[in-house]
């Protein structure tokens, strides 16, 4: 896959006065059926891993014009230009004008072309930026097959207080929004933040604290659920944090830094959900870093592993990627809760492997769930 390169800067969505005006336009997005499911059903790419949309898109894939989710797949994903019209004719012509006032596209001459992508996940509308590789912006992530993955395998169990580590849009908070009393979304992008503070809005969630923060620096206390998917491609030529995917050198500076810190930030019962790359040099294991990362502590902590080998992984987005041997990286999720008992009665479980995450309605086959592990 080729990403596109635009060199605009594109402004953040716009909030709407009043909020009403935003969460109609969600409600009316759900009423046309503009769901995970049905996209997936649209292109094809269910069930594999996760989703991803683009592939399908880029090829022969054409939007049917009677059909609303053609049309918003075309429009909010793909970036085609679609006559305001058959917009109109399947959202309103109120509706247009939202999305033209949110910023979310803009008008010329009869077309309607988005500025950014609204992708449907779980049950919510998340604006990020678009693919095209843009250099003039400090990209806000695109959902991809990883952000569903992740937001799948999270058992919405009720929590006191949720954290999302690299938010990006928002998504993971978003999703933690319905089950925890109150949710952190940390980034250190602020244009990150300007897209979760209007997905929020969109959605109309109220209980999702946004904070600018390199990782738990700026915030206090703890919590009993920590998702996290950070920048984690090793790239000699970005610093981790620089943008969204660079996790330093060897990949590992930001999930390093979250694994050191759960044993001072999650409560006893909380668990933790990391989304990574694990670029382990040859011949070590990823229970061999964790192990590290937690001094030794690994036998103290219950851990579900979904990830699966990723000998031949391609860096799409890094100017300097990793190019020696990758035959011991893996990529996926690792769960982690403390072990009942403490050290020495912990366990590392991989779980499953590529291609098992979604069934065809769109909803997650797996649930990182410890106590049914
Ligand atoms: C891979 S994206 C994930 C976006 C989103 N959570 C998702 O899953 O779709 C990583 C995010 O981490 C943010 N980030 C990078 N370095 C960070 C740091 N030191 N502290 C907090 N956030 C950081 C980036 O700005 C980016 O939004």
């Amino acid at each position: 896959m080729e990403l596109k390169v635009i060199d605009e800067p594109v402004p953040a969505p716009r909030l709407l006065a009043p909020r009403q005006r935003m969460t109609d336009l969600a409600a009316a997005l759900r009423g046309l059926g503009y769901d995970l499911a049905a996209c997936a059903r649209r292109l094809g790419v269910l069930p594999r891993l996760g989703v991803n949309f683009w592939p399908p898109l880029h090829e022969a894939w054409r939007a049917r014009p009677d059909d609303a989710v053609d049309t918003l797949l075309a429009l909010l994903i793909d970036g085609r230009p679609v006559a305001a019209e058959r917009v109109a004719a399947h959202l309103s012509p109120a509706r247009v004008e939202a999305l033209v006032e949110m910023g979310l596209a803009e008008a010329r001459g009869g077309l309607l072309t988005a500025r950014v992508c609204l992708f449907p996940c779980g049950g919510r509308y998340l604006a990020t930026d678009r693919a095209d590789r843009n250099l003039a912006i400090n990209q806000v992530m695109y959902l991809w097959s990883e952000s569903y993955i992740l937001g799948g395998l999270v058992k919405r169990s009720p929590r006191r207080r949720a954290v999302d580590l690299g938010t990006g849009s928002g998504v993971h908070a978003l999703l933690a929004s319905d089950h925890a009393q109150r949710v952190v979304a940390v980034d250190v992008n602020p244009r990150a933040l300007d897209f979760a503070r209007f997905n929020a809005a969109l959605n109309g969630i109220e209980n999702v604290e946004l904070v600018r923060s390199d990782l738990l620096t700026a915030v206090e206390g703890t919590f009993d659920l920590l998702v996290a998917n950070p920048p984690y491609a090793p790239d000699a030529a970005a610093r981790a944090g620089d943008n969204f995917w660079s996790g330093g050198l060897d990949g590992t500076d930001l999930l390093r830094r979250i694994v050191e810190a759960l044993p001072d930030r999650l409560d006893a019962d909380g668990v933790c959900h990391l989304n990574a790359l694990y670029p382990n040099p040859p011949g070590t294991r990823t229970r061999d870093h964790f192990d590290r990362w937690l001094g030794g502590a690994l036998d103290g902590w219950e851990v579900l592993d979904h990830s699966w080998p990723v000998p031949h992984y391609t860096d799409l987005l890094s100017e300097r990627p990793f190019t020696g041997d990758k035959s011991a990286w893996r990529f996926g999720v690792v769960s982690l809760r403390r072990a009942a008992g403490g050290r020495g009665r912990g366990w590392w479980r991989e779980v499953a492997g590529k291609g098992f995450f979604f069934r065809p309605d769109g909803s997650c086959a797996l649930v990182a769930d410890h106590d049914a592990a």
